[in-house]
Formats: C-alpha cells, sequence, structure tokens
C-alpha cells in the first residue's frame, strides 16, 4: 500500500510510520514541526524524525503544513494514497486557549484539507482519523463517581467498564480544543456518511509511549518521567491528584487503525484507550514512575482544576473489540512506564 501519515513525527505518528513501514508497504510522513512552535524546544520532534528515517526503509518525509491546502492537494494528486492515517494536530486543551484561531485552523481546517484531497484524488483510500475524548467535554463528569484513597472511581456498576460511543458530544464545555477536534471529528463522519467514503474516527484516551516529546501541557507519562528525572516541579491541578485516565501504547493505537484499514466502515467512531486495567490516577502514576526510577519527584498541588479536564475517564472498548476481534491491548501500564522512562534515560544521555 502506499500510506500517507500526517503529523509523522510526533507519537502516534512515528509509530504508525514505523509499523507500517516494517510490514513492507511504502510511507509518506507529513509533518512540519509544529510541535515546536505550540510547546517550544521540548515540543521539538526533530530527534523523532531523525530517529525515523534510520529506522525505516522506505519512508519519506515532507515538511508540509496541513493547512496549505494548495500543497496538500499538490502531494495527493502525485501520489494516490490507498491509506490515510491522521494524526498531525494541536494536541493540547490548554494551549489552545492562548491560540484559538490557530487551533482551528490545524485541528479542523487542515481535516477538512485532508478529507477533500482524499476525496478528489483517492475516494476509494482508507482514512483514519484520531479524535480524542475531550469531544465528550464535560459529560464523563456528570457521572456519579466514588472517592477511594488515591482515585476517582464510577459509583455505579454500570459504568464499571467506562465510556462508550453512546456519550453525549454537545451541550457542555470542552474547552477550545475538544471543540475543534469535535467539528473535525463530525466532519470525518459525515465524508463516511454522506460520501460512503472508508473513514474510521478514534477518540483517543492518554495516548502515551516512548515516542512522545513530552511537554506540561501533552504527553502526561512522557513528561511526568522527565520531570521525576530530570528534577525541576511538576505541578498536579486539581481533583486531589486522583483524576484517572486510561494510558494505551501507541503500537495498540497503531494496531487498532491496521485492523480498521483491513475491514473499514462508513464513519464508524471507536473509543480507544487503555481501559480500566491500564488506568491510573495522577498519585498513583507518580508513586509508580518513583518506584520505577528510583527518583524521588517534586510536586506542588494546584487546586484550581484545568478547565475541560476529566475526573476520571476510562475508555469502553466494547465496540472495538466487538467490531476487531483481533485487536487487544499487549502492553500494561508497568510496560508502557517502563519503556517511557527508558526512553527519557535515552535522551538525557
Ligand atoms: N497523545 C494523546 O494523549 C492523545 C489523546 C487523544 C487524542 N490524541 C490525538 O492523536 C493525534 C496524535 O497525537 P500525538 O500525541 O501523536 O501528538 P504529537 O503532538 O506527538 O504529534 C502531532 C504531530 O503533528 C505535527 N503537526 C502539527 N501541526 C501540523 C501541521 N499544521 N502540519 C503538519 N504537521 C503538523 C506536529 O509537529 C507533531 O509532530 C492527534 O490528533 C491528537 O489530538 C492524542
Amino acid at each position: 500500500m502506499k500510506i500517507l501519515v500526517t503529523g509523522s513525527s510526533g507519537l502516534i505518528g512515528s509509530e504508525a510510520v514505523e509499523h507500517f513501514d516494517r510490514l513492507g508497504h511504502e510511507v509518506t510522513g507529513v509533518d512540519n514541526n509544529m510541535r515546536r512552535i505550540f510547546f517550544g524546544p521540548q515540543g521539538d520532534t526533530l530527534w523523532n524524525l531523525e530517529r525515523l528515517k534510520r529506522a525505516a526503509k522506505r519512508f519519506t518525509h515532507t515538511a508540509l503544513d496541513i493547512r496549505d491546502r494548495a500543497a496538500i492537494d499538490d502531494l495527493f494528486q502525485v501520489q494516490r494514497f490507498d491509506l490515510i492515517v491522521h494524526c498531525a494536530a494541536q494536541p493540547s486543551h490548554d494551549k489552545a486557549r492562548d491560540i484559538p484561531l490557530l487551533d482551528f485552523e490545524v485541528n479542523a481546517l487542515g481535516t477538512m484539507h485532508l478529507l477533500e484531497a482524499t476525496r478528489q484524488h483517492s475516494p476509494e483510500a482508507v482514512f483514519v482519523f484520531l479524535s480524542t475524548n475531550k469531544v465528550y467535554g464535560d459529560a464523563p463528569n456528570e457521572i456519579p463517581m466514588k472517592e477511594l484513597e488515591k482515585r476517582y472511581d464510577y459509583a455505579r456498576p454500570e459504568d464499571f467498564n467506562g465510556i462508550d460511543e453512546t456519550c453525549c458530544i454537545d451541550r457542555m464545555l470542552h474547552s477550545l480544543f475538544g471543540a475543534s477536534k469535535a467539528a473535525a471529528d463530525l466532519l470525518v463522519q459525515e465524508y463516511g456518511r454522506y460520501f460512503k467514503m472508508n473513514v474510521g474516527i478514534f477518540r483517543g484516551g492518554c495516548l502515551t509511549g516512548p515516542a512522545h516529546s513530552g511537554v506540561e501541557l501533552h504527553g502526561f507519562l512522557s513528561y511526568l518521567a522527565k520531570v521525576t528525572l530530570t528534577g525541576g516541579t511538576y505541578s498536579v491541578f486539581g481533583y486531589k491528584g486522583k483524576q484517572v485516565r486510561d494510558n494505551i501504547h501507541s503500537h495498540d493505537v497503531v494496531r487498532a487503525i491496521e485492523e480498521f484499514a483491513a475491514n473499514p466502515g462508513s464513519g464508524e467512531v471507536y473509543n480507544l484507550g487503555g481501559g480500566r486495567e491500564n488506568s491510573v490516577s495522577m498519585l498513583e502514576a507518580i508513586e509508580r514512575i518513583e518506584q520505577m526510577s528510583g527518583r524521588k519527584l517534586n510536586w506542588q498541588y494546584v487546586e484550581e482544576a484545568r478547565k475541560g479536564d476529566h475526573i476520571c475517564y476510562i475508555s469502553n472498548l466494547g465496540k472495538l473489540k466487538r467490531d476487531y476481534p483481533n485487536w487487544k491491548i499487549t502492553r500494561g501500564l508497568d510496560t508502557i512506564l517502563e519503556e517511557i522512562i527508558a526512553s527519557q534515560w535515552q535522551q538525557l544521555k
């Protein structure tokens, strides 16, 4: 296959490049290192691009900006892709507040450019969009919770397996990022339902792995490990540090994309996170990383929670497992943390 990966120097994009390259496909990556513009030098992804160039055999990279409609159209005219894995984004809900127009242009308009170029030039291709659980806004916070010693959890047995795709996406607070991603999420669905194209939407929980260029505003476990190893102060915002995230390794994300690409739907939506087994609260994550790294983290508590933050978010993976029974979580939380810590040590050398 000829595969386009946008955001190819980022966490998920780079995992997709390596995975599909290993399988013998021809992969084109688009990434203009905009993560550095969003987050400064710590967000720079060039180290990952260099790593990819060494590791992948049939990979070509272009530093295109997905906001550049003409350039995207030109690329699609020349290449005729079979699969588009769209991972380029402004990925932080806190950051969007400072750059609302840029956030919208990258997340919503950039997605539209890619969808339309696909429809014009490769209408039979499979298009996969990395969406986010932030499209559900505050709705998951309305589920009754119980407070345990180190984490919040759902109070009712029927919520045990987490949030499924029927969760409401409108009439509540999202953060501007949640709204720009929801716009893109709906547009991608529409290209499936209206134009009958092969498009799929994965609403990510906490996507993580060793290739993350973690920064305070994005890449929770990666940044937590980085601060634990390098010193400095980590800030925990609100909910007593008991807020829960479900973490999925980038490899398992790409495996879900691969399964979908082999047997695509037209506008299907899937929640994709680590599920209950890979869930962890801030307090628990700090404790585990300290134990595994042998370092003590210096952290402070900030009373005010981040706007649009989830108190407890666990992805219900039932629909994905039903539709793609070959897919499963292969990396548990300890393995994920070991890999992240090892990668952070490596980058410090
Ligand atoms: N990491 C998570 O926890 C998480 C959770 C839910 C959803 N997601 C979604 O998954 C996708 C991938 O996330 P990630 O963690 O790999 O992010 P990332 O920031 O590591 O990767 C995104 C890449 O896109 C590139 N990029 C940004 N704007 C661009 C533009 N205009 N043109 C070309 N390239 C551009 C960046 O330089 C970066 O390398 C995103 O859509 C994100 O919203 C991520």
